[in-house]
């Protein structure tokens, strides 16, 4: 394994531009990182694993790092994202979670009833999720102190949906037939997994963590009354907690423009959005000082050059170039060329000068 290129034990400075973006300061130009930037388009990614399955190189401290680090060393991105899944802090509460090659996740005991939910354990993740810590400790340690590390938890809906499907999720019939059949039960599942998350989420930025993200994939199969019903109190109820302990926070709910009145109600400092919705709208609704993170569709980046510098200018137009993080509407998609990054990255530091 090759050697981080960087030492620098300091966390990130109140200069990198993510954090000061979070403070609504104006700025040269946005700051820029990708969801899933450590991932199968990175030849360098695809050489670590492999020698290694996708949940070794989340509980190997050394190898989550090295993958976390790789995308800063090729674009600098201005931040950093823990290398770790949604899933992960799952197992330590009773899930039997496995990836296998092609399928995404599995859980083979998933939570069907009230005593499934009753039987999930809590958990303490300075104990329980070592590995994960042990890994932004080493993170933090060799990141430029101008690049900010992100930690990350799953929104509790969207860990349900895995938990009570077993797997992939569509069509929900299990998830909604839990919801609908026993809704307290739904409810109880709702906490307990809010519970984890804001004791994972703290215990993160405890260990080197600058700021934490909050992924709602499935979010945007609710309508808003259903999610203003089954999911808001809970996540309420997270970002008051982290917004107590002065914890910067970013909630993503995907597919989620109906929802967006909604989302304005999380409490999260920032919104992240997916590229169905302009951004120009999004401030609108959420009013002109939201602090928006997004919102390029990541299918542009299989585009010709021209295609991907006009969508980024677009992108970077709506952003105002004020409270701006620009990022995709979702994660990095694996067949992307290196090249279209570059061209991204060029388009955002050097197009506006
Ligand atoms: O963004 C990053 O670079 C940080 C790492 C990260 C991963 N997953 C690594 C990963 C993050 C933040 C996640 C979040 C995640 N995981 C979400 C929410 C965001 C989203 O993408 O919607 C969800 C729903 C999951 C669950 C999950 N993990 C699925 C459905 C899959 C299979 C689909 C796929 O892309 O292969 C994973 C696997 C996974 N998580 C990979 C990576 C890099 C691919 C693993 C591999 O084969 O190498």
């Amino acid at each position: 394994m090759s050697q981080p290129a960087f030492k620098n034990p300091e966390p990130a400075t109140g200069n990198n531009l993510y954090l000061r973006a979070l403070r609504g300061e104006p700025l040269p130009a946005p700051p820029v990182w990708l969801m899933r930037q450590a991932g199968r388009y990175l030849p360098e990614y695809l050489a670590v694993r492999e020698q290694h399955s996708f949940l070794e190189v989340c509980h190997t401290p050394e190898l989550a790092c090295e993958v976390t680090l790789q995308p800063i060393r090729r674009f600098h991105f201005d931040v950093s994202i823990l290398f770790s899944d949604i899933l992960v802090p799952l197992v330590p509460m009773g899930a039997e979670l496995s990836f296998g090659a092609g399928h995404g996740p599995q859980i083979a005991n998933p939570v069907r009833s009230a005593a499934d939910v009753a039987a999930l354990r809590s958990i303490e993740p300075r104990e329980s999720l070592k590995t994960v810590l042990e890994a932004i400790r080493l993170i933090r340690r060799e990141l430029p102190d101008d690049v900010a590390l992100v930690g990350f938890a799953g929104a509790p809906f969207t860990l349900s949906s895995y938990l009570v499907e077993g797997g992939k999720p569509e069509p929900f019939a299990q998830l909604k037939s839990l919801m609908y059949q026993d809704p307290a039960a739904f409810m109880m599942l709702q906490h307990k997994l809010g519970e984890m998350v804001t004791a994972t989420l703290t215990a993160m930025v405890e260990a080197g963590a600058d700021a934490v993200q909050l992924f709602d994939t499935w979010a945007g199969i609710l309508s808003q009354a259903e999610y203003r019903h089954f999911c808001l109190p809970t996540l309420q109820q997270i970002f008051q907690q982290l917004q107590e302990q002065r914890i910067p926070t970013t909630y993503f709910a995907r597919n989620g423009f109906h929802l967006l009145e909604a989302v304005g109600e999380t409490g999260a400092n920032v919104q992240s959005l997916d590229w169905r919705i302009p951004l120009t709208t999004a401030r609108t609704v959420l009013g002109e000082d939201a602090v928006l993170q997004g919102n390029l569709d990541p299918t542009v980046l299989l585009g010709d050059e021209s295609t991907i510098r006009r969508e980024v200018r677009r992108v970077l137009t709506e952003g105002g170039g004020r409270n701006h993080i620009f990022n995709l509407g979702h994660g990095i998609l694996p067949l992307t060329p290196i090249a279209s990054v570059e061209i991204l990255l060029s388009e955002i530091r050097e197009g506006s000068k």
